[in-house]
């Protein structure tokens, strides 16, 4: 037998190894009680007197290299974790892991809102964003000449001078009494549009949630008593609120409502302006005319309506103080939600 052939062969098995079970195999193969070096060990006497010397050291120093190779391989192989493939790949490496994502402040809140309302009654409903200028304005009695329409400054889309961005979630008023009878009882979250100067407090896009319950017999004091449950699952059961008489042209009566502010529960601060309370949202009954708009009949049948904006909301909820954080994708504000 060439022992320069059986050297050859065992380099070549030698170099694919990747792992310490594939080692002792190799290991057995050669070294144990029935393997190769065994073998060429047991030929031995066979062979012609003069030749034995020269190839039993042949084979010794063979036998050497093995174990010698064995014994680097295996330590090798274990510092790696007992893995080790070809190309240098180490599959014993730690993995590369995407880092966990959280949920965004305003999805929070709506998602928060949403549960809230659902628990009442309520349905989700959504609406698009670009909007025909009567779901904005003239169904929810909003005549195009009437100087209450500056009050919602709008983007309209070039070229098509009656779709619009939507300035409020109001109009999902008029698409849902449109397509469905009442009862109903839906609340609408989503973005809404209004080419303000960015600042602090303003941005041109910003969300809503709009809420309105049309049946027989609904009067202000269920309208009360919602937003009153509302209000205390949102900010918490010792919250106070108020109704201020105001005026938007889709409600009769409407009024805004405040809360008592979360920051010094009453007393006057700087976020409430020393007033003891914030704004949060904007409601009423519902016009008869904007009834009449959808097809319902105004004497039969009375409901509210009222909408509020999430930043405003989160805003006050987590104590920030500037709305572009929201935006920024900055993941050093985004991760403390
Ligand atoms: N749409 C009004 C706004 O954007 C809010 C509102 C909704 C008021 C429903 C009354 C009833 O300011």
């Amino acid at each position: 037998m060439d022992i320069n052939l059986v050297q050859e062969k065992i380099e070549n098995d030698l170099a694919g190894i990747a792992s310490l079970q594939a080692l002792e195999e190799v290991r057995v193969k050669y070294l144990g009680r029935k393997g190769l070096i065994a073998e060429l060990t047991g030929s031995i006497p066979a062979l012609p007197v003069e030749q034995r010397v020269a190839f039993g050291k042949e084979v010794n120093a063979l036998k050497n290299k093995l174990l010698n190779f064995i014994g680097e391989k295996g330590k090798a192989l274990k510092a790696k974790g007992g893995i080790l493939k070809k190309n240098n790949l180490d599959i014993g490496m730690p993995g590369i892991a995407r880092e966990l994502g959280s949920i965004h402040p305003i999805t929070r809140i709506i998602d928060e809102i949403c549960t809230i309302f659902n628990r009442m009654g309520f349905s989700v409903v959504q609406g698009p964003e670009v909007e025909t200028e009567y779901n904005n304005f003239t169904g929810l009695n909003i005549p195009l000449e009437h100087p209450s329409r500056d009050a919602f400054d709008t983007f309209y889309l070039k070229n098509y001078s009656k779709l619009l961005l939507r300035s409020h979630t109001s109009p999902v008023q008029v698409r849902a009494m449109k397509a469905h009878k009442p009862p109903l009882a839906i609340i609408v979250p989503g973005r809404v549009y209004r080419p303000d100067a960015v600042d602090a407090s303003h941005l041109f896009m910003f969300h809503q949630i709009e809420g309105f319950l049309v049946d027989t017999n609904i009067r202000f004091s269920d309208l009360k008593g919602i937003l009153g449950l509302f209000a205390k699952n949102v900010f918490g059961q010792d919250i106070k609120m108020r109704f201020r008489p105001h005026f938007f042209p889709f409600t009769e009566p409407s009024a805004e409502v405040d809360i008592s502010c979360i920051i010094c529960k009453g007393k006057g601060c700087s976020v409430c302006g020393r007033k003891g309370w914030l704004e949060i949202l904007g409601c009423g009954m519902i016009h008869p005319n904007v009834f009449k708009q959808v097809g319902y009949d105004a004497k039969k049948y009375t409901g509210f309506a009222f909408g509020m904006g999430i930043e405003r909301i989160a805003m006050l909820k987590y104590g920030i103080n500037d709305i572009r954080l929201f935006f920024e994708n900055d993941l050093r504000f985004l991760k403390q939600f």
